[in-house]
């Protein structure tokens, strides 16, 4: 694992910015995107910048069961909001959260990402490790699931929503294999909040307890932190 601290996470979203503009400068064809908080920075600076996506696929993580495309909460929103409009790739791709027939949307979903290998995958980390939305006890070898959301993780979302019952239980999300199979990965992690869960993906032992301490055994990866989420590390 490379693990580089930042002052401020500005200066963390730049140095992921670069990656980015690296690999596509590579011809990288295919990038892994989340949503959330963390990658927000990034993506104002993608979408502030002269890079060109519009011949590459995005492909996200995961999406709310149950939420529509145009759903204001939705991860398709989201990304619409927060990057494809500004950046438009020739493809992206998300799970699709009114596909009600599970099995028929997890192939639908595994097609899509053997077709579209990931070049580089963007990541952020749960405050109990998930990645994704693998929470904790998540099969490492999974690819594309339908997980039930921990009463940890709907309460860090629920500030996205009006009140915690509005938050969905379950969603569509890559699996561990499908992310460990990316080329290269960038984990965002930033504040007080996410530095216990930093510590135990970096220093604490590969368990599916802490589904993040699984990138311990990819080849290429990079964790980007700023101060606060860096401070339990010895
Ligand atoms: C979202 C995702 C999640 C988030 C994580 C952190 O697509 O994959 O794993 O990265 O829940 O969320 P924030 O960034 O809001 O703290």
């Amino acid at each position: 694992m490379n693990i580089k601290q930042f002052e401020t996470e500005e200066l963390a979203a730049s140095y992921a910015f670069d990656r980015i503009a690296a690999n596509l400068d590579n011809g990288a064809k295919v990038f892994g995107l989340a949503t959330g908080s963390t990658p927000l920075s990034l993506y104002r600076k993608l979408s502030q910048s002269s890079l060109d996506f519009s011949r590459t696929t995005s492909v996200n993580l995961d999406e709310y069961y149950g939420l529509a495309a145009n759903h204001p909460q939705s991860y398709h929103q989201y990304m619409e909001q927060n990057l494809f409009q500004y950046k438009p790739f020739e493809n992206s791709y998300l799970p699709n959260g009114t596909n009600l027939e599970v099995n028929s949307e997890i192939q639908r979903y595994n097609r899509i990402l053997s077709e579209h290998p990931i070049d580089l995958q963007i990541l952020g980390i749960g405050r109990n490790g998930h990645i994704g939305f693998n929470e904790p006890g998540s099969d490492f070898t999974a690819h594309t699931q339908l997980v039930n959301l921990t009463e940890s993780t709907i309460q860090a979302n629920q500030r996205f929503f009006e009140s915690a019952d509005q938050v969905p239980t379950k969603a569509y999300s890559m699996g561990i294999a499908s992310i460990m199979a990316a080329k290269e990965i960038i984990l965002l992690a930033f504040g007080t909040d996410k530095a216990q869960a930093v510590r135990d993906m970096i220093q604490g032992p590969v368990s599916e307890d802490l589904p993040a301490s699984i990138l311990q055994k990819h080849p290429n990866v990079t964790i980007l932190l700023d101060k606060a989420a860096a401070s339990l590390l010895n």
